[in-house]
């Protein structure tokens, strides 16, 4: 158990681990009924083992009715059919295990699915002894409670005629907030946790973990200047509130310490600052925070390059960050932050440099490694995300254009994310035998698993170094961050430094040709050629050309 301060300093698996996201249903389908199942991601094992992650996050295959694809859980304790039963779940678990790989689950503990039994008890009756396990409210003159909206953009309450009364819902109407101020459904959420690590998981990404308590009182939001929507974001009211950090705390003491399991936190609304009251070595409430704001950066690397300067510096010595572009909930990072029309393969390339030497454990979604990009359906009825179809329908009912809307929404679309893994060049990309639940992305002919195997110079095959080259010089992972170009650059470049170690990490995070001059520093050294994403094999020089996008990992000495 990790007991010390001084040791949870240390080195640490989750630390050196590359985690990969695995989105179940549109990972791989054996039975040929469209969505992707657990006996699919069994059957791809040595395809994950060979690319060279470490830990696979799984997102949520409970009993859900999938409103919002496994976010709205209906029995903690049952897996969905549509993924397959339990002795699938513990098979895949050996599997990982077996080969020296963990496995990470999603907790989805702020709200239950509507449909869970704990929420049509609470929902039949004013006295029902789980009326208190949700959030329930009278109305204020007709009105909702409270002027709150949910992250879908609607109100955050629902009226339930029955009882006359609203629950809060932060996300879809379909996922009821439970009240985490009753002492029941601690221990009863509690228990489930253990149930999960009694089988053998190794870690746990916890659903908006910051989350959990609401303020008490519930009052209303403060307006924003300009904003005239009739619900507000009153994230000072629900995220961060007393009591949070405590029940984290406690959770910690009372369930993971005891099985020596790790819990990351997906949380917003935090500056480095507030986050280490959660992450710090010496709180220990999250073992790592799921950094959020490079994906929020929204293709602009000035912001990106800050973001890691700024947290590298808050967190240095004290907390580990994590690193990402991408997860299930955003667009695909090379169309974000690349070029995927004219250098799809040079853009991916240089995002996985970044992503696999800057410091931080890096996360990458099912697809990344190929280079997977965003899609473009013909009208809104093919898109699936409940949050982009919720929004569409607000936005449509402020008098916006509906051509318009649709334009701005799918760019951003989480299902992006969410079309199916494309395996080889035949039908369907190799996903399924039946009708996908989401359609495949047209480029799937020649961005697919089977092709990029085949050719030396993929992004596959690239990943594939940068994961061998990464756990082979320590550096790159534990190693001092120093930025050796300022944010504003088109050109991004940083040491590594551990000990005598020295690492030089260059990127041309643009499509534009950049003529380089090795810093003063740097000079008198020699520096010798690693891994390139596609100059010559030569080791560094004085000045030197960097074509668009590219990337050069050097060893100094
Ligand atoms: C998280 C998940 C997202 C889900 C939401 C509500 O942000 O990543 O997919 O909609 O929580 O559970």
């Amino acid at each position: 158990m990790l007991g010390s301060k001084k040791k949870y300093n240390g080195r640490q698996w989750w630390k050196e681990a590359v985690f990969y996201q695995v989105y179940p249903r549109s990972f791989r389908d054996t039975n040929g009924d469209g969505n992707g199942d657990l006996a699919g991601i069994i059957e791809k094992l040595d395809y994950l083992h060979d690319l060279g992650v470490d830990a696979i996050w799984l997102t949520p295959i409970y009993a859900s009715p999938m409103a919002d694809n496994g976010y709205d859980v209906s029995d903690y304790y049952a897996v969905n059919p549509m993924f397959g039963a339990m002795a699938d779940f513990e098979k895949l678990l050996e599997g990982l295990h077996f080969r020296g790989m963990k496995l990470m689950m999603d907790l989805v503990i702020n709200h239950t699915s509507v449909f869970h039994p704990w929420f049509l008890e609470s929902r039949s009756s004013l006295d029902n002894p789980k009326r208190d396990w949700y959030i329930w409210r009278y109305g204020r003159d007709g009105h909702e409670p409270n002027n709150w909206a949910s992250h879908f953009m609607t109100s955050a309450w629902e009226f339930d005629e029955k009882t006359n009364q609203y629950y809060l819902h932060m996300f879809s109407k379909e996922q009821a907030d439970l009240n985490w101020r009753n002492a029941e459904v601690k221990e009863e959420i509690f228990q489930m946790v253990r149930f999960w690590l009694g089988k053998g998981v190794d870690a746990f990404r916890m659903d908006m973990a910051n989350y959990l308590m609401k303020s008490e009182s519930l009052p209303d939001a403060p307006r924003r200047e300009g904003d005239t929507r009739p619900y507000v974001h009153g994230e000072g009211l629900y995220a961060n509130q007393p009591g949070m950090r405590e029940l984290l705390t406690e959770l910690r003491s009372e369930v993971l310490d005891k099985y020596g399991a790790v819990i990351f936190g997906e949380m917003y609304f935090l500056t480095p600052e507030t986050a280490l009251e959660y992450a710090a070595y010496d709180q220990r409430r999250m073992d790592m925070l799921y950094q959020y704001e490079i994906v929020g950066a929204r293709g602009d690397w000035e912001k990106v390059k800050k973001s890691v300067r700024v947290w590298y510096e808050a967190f240095k010595g004290k907390a580990w960050s994590s690193i990402t572009f991408s997860n299930h909930d955003s667009p695909r990072p090379v169309s974000i932050f690349g070029d995927d029309k004219n250098a799809r393969a040079e853009s991916a390339k240089c995002l996985a440099t970044f992503l696999l030497t800057a410091p931080g454990t890096p996360f990458f979604l099912e697809g990344e490694e190929l280079g997977m990009t965003n899609v473009t359906y013909p009208d809104l009825a093919s898109y699936s995300d409940i949050e982009m179809k919720t929004k569409y329908a607000e936005r449509v009912s402020r008098g916006e254009d509906p051509g318009s809307i649709l334009i701005d929404l799918a760019r951003w679309s989480r299902d992006n994310a969410r079309t199916p893994m494309q395996w080889n060049a035949e039908t369907e990309a190799g996903f399924t035998t039946g009708r996908p639940w989401l359609p495949v992305n047209p480029n799937y002919p020649e961005v697919n698993v089977d092709f990029e195997q085949e050719d030396t110079d993929s992004v596959l095959n690239f990943y594939k170094k940068l994961i061998a080259l990464r756990r082979k010089h320590r550096a790159l992972i534990y190693g001092e961050y120093v930025p050796l170009t300022p944010d504003d650059w088109e050109t991004y470049a940083y040491k590594r430094v551990l000990g005598a170690d020295v690492y030089i990490i260059i990127l041309n995070t643009s499509p534009r040709e950049w003529h380089m001059k090795i810093p003063d520093e740097l000079k008198n050294h020699r520096h010798k050629l690693l891994l390139s994403s596609l100059a010559p094999n030569s080791d560094m020089e004085e000045e030197f050309l960097l074509k668009p996008w590219e990337t050069r990992i050097y060893k100094s000495s």
